[in-house]
């Protein structure tokens, strides 16, 4: 690996650190296009700087292509029909009380209405939850899995540091990419499916490629809220 810095440049810009974060969304919808292999390398590189508890790096990344990736699709539809879940680790929406409610609730809304799905099409609303498992047609998924300690807590925000940190490098190299938790609802048909070790947990997978930008998914922009309501100054 190297150490080597280099200054990334597409559309002949360079992208700050400050504009790197904000290029940052969320897509759903990709165009068919492959990443090359040389920029997927380098953006695995930057990924693996994510720092962890003890340099433990406890990440173990499966990216899924090609025709594989168009089969796993088809046997995450086949497990979406029948709602058959199999989770290495819990996720009830149901949880998140007060403002995080709400938080959540806004996003969902913003999703639907991009989508002109009706508040209660329910047909619509699985429609539009099963294009998480068509990986919103990107070319590629980073499915990240990790191996099981204690409650796992750490592992798993050691994996959030590397999944952030592949996402601002998608970003920077004028790719996108998106986040699924949705994916590791499917972990037990996943590992068998790329012979993965029953000992490593999924947590999420990360879908990218070039993003369409005139995908419906690609319509919504979520905000965030002030940081005086994240952050308390002490003195
Ligand atoms: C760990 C994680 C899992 C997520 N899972 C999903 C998912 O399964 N499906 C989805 O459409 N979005 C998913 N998201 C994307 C969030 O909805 C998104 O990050 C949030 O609304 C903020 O929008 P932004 O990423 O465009 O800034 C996930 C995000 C994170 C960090």
């Amino acid at each position: 690996m190297t150490n080597k810095l280099t200054s990334i440049e597409f559309d002949g810009r360079v992208l700050s650190f400050s504009e790197t974060v904000r290029t940052r969304r969320s897509y759903r919808g990709f165009l068919p296009t492959p990443v090359p292999q040389d920029t997927l390398t380098r953006v695995l590189e930057d990924a693996q700087r994510a720092p962890s508890n003890c340099n433990t790096q406890p990440w173990n990344v499966h990216i899924v292509s090609g025709q594989k990736l168009a089969a796993l699709s088809v046997l995450l539809h086949e497990k979406h029909q029948t709602s058959d879940t199999t989770p290495d680790f819990t996720f009830d929406m149901n949880h998140f009380y007060g403002v995080y409610g709400e938080r959540k609730n806004a996003q969902g809304k913003a999703y639907y209405e991009a989508l002109d799905v009706a508040r209660g099409d329910i047909d619509g609303r699985k429609r539009a939850s099963g294009y998480n498992l068509s990986f919103f047609n990107a070319p590629h998924v980073a499915l990240l899995f990790m191996p099981s300690f204690g409650d796992n807590v750490r592992v798993a925000g050691d994996i959030g540091m590397y999944g952030q940190t592949l996402l601002l490098s998608l970003a920077a190299h004028g790719l996108g990419g998106i986040p699924q938790t949705s994916l590791g609802f499917y972990a037990e048909p996943i590992r068998q499916f790329l012979n993965i070790p029953q000992d490593m947990k999924m947590l999420f997978g990360i879908s990218f490629g070039y993003p369409d930008e005139s995908a419906p998914g690609n319509r919504m922009k979520m905000d965030r809220v002030d940081i005086s309501e994240s952050v308390t100054f002490h003195s």
